[in-house]
């Protein structure tokens, strides 16, 4: 039995790449929303839709555990089961991750539209210690320069520096990238935002989430030797397949294929 994977596009395959490097036992059977992609500009209602629209089709393949490696997905998404499956979300794990690593209680959250809007990553922070202070901004534009595959380019570059201007000002000492594309312009924030601020990618917090319930019991482990990575999306484009193999590398797709809904 896989674990179910989703995002609207790439950027849960960095989620997904943490998980597969972790967990190289198990298979993966990752959905991404190509078709309706993006998410983060939407309306809370579409996006719940389009969540459970994916989350009832990942049930009905038989997956044993199902992870949101979305967070505009995550933000309209609060249930910790569906359909008797564990059901993960980043927003949580991400939360954690930047309660412990802040020590100046000024935490930065960069995030979608649909995210920042939520509130969400405010308040699960804000519950892990209601001093800290959290400075949100919503970053539009990074998504498509994600999925173009401009990473760490020039254009790019300006664009995050603009976009971390307030938080650079609040002098946060950690950052959440709010959106799984995020960790892809990784080299852009760090340039704009310099080497002391520390980033929390949320792909490494869902992990070890992971590993806790694999460990407990409430995930069954698999047995295999090696696991397989299987990557299905809504529309296939030659785009979609070379930043797939991109972002996993090293890791090897299995299969790659389009499906329906
Ligand atoms: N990668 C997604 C997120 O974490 C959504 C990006 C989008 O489709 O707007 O929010």
């Amino acid at each position: 039995m896989p674990i179910g994977v989703f995002d609207s596009g790439i950027g849960g395959l960095t989620v997904l790449k943490s998980l597969a490097m972790h967990f190289p036992q198990e298979n993966f059977l990752y959905i991404g929303d190509t078709a309706r992609l993006p998410y983060g500009s939407k309306s809370p209602e579409t996006i719940r839709k389009y969540s459970e629209q994916i989350m009832n089709f990942l049930a009905a393949q038989g997956v044993k555990a199902l992870i949101i490696a979305c967070n505009s997905a995550s933000s309209q998404v609060s249930e910790h089961e569906w359909n008797s499956i564990p059901l993960y979300n980043v927003i949580g794990p991400g939360a954690i991750a930047a309660a412990k690593a802040t020590v100046s209680q000024k935490v930065g959250v960069l995030g979608t539209r649909a995210t920042i809007q939520s509130g969400s990553y405010q308040r699960a922070i804000q519950l892990q210690n209601p001093k800290i202070q959290v400075f949100s901004q919503a970053c539009p534009l990074f998504v498509p320069l994600a999925e173009e595959g401009w990473i760490d380019d020039p254009l790019t570059n300006l664009i995050v520096y603009r976009y971390v201007q307030p938080i650079i000002a609040a002098d946060v000492d950690t950052l959440v990238l709010g959106c799984t594309h995020y960790p892809l312009l990784k080299q852009s924030i760090v340039k704009a935002v310099g080497q002391n601020v520390q980033l929390i990618d949320c792909g490494q917090s869902v992990s070890a989430m992971i590993e806790a319930d694999l460990r407990s019991g409430r995930i069954p482990r698999s047995t295999a030797k090696k696991g397989k990575i299987q990557v299905w999306c809504t529309d296939l484009s030659s785009q979609f397949a070379r930043m797939a193999e991109t972002t996993l590398d090293p890791l090897q797709i299995d299969e790659l294929c389009i499906c329906n809904l």
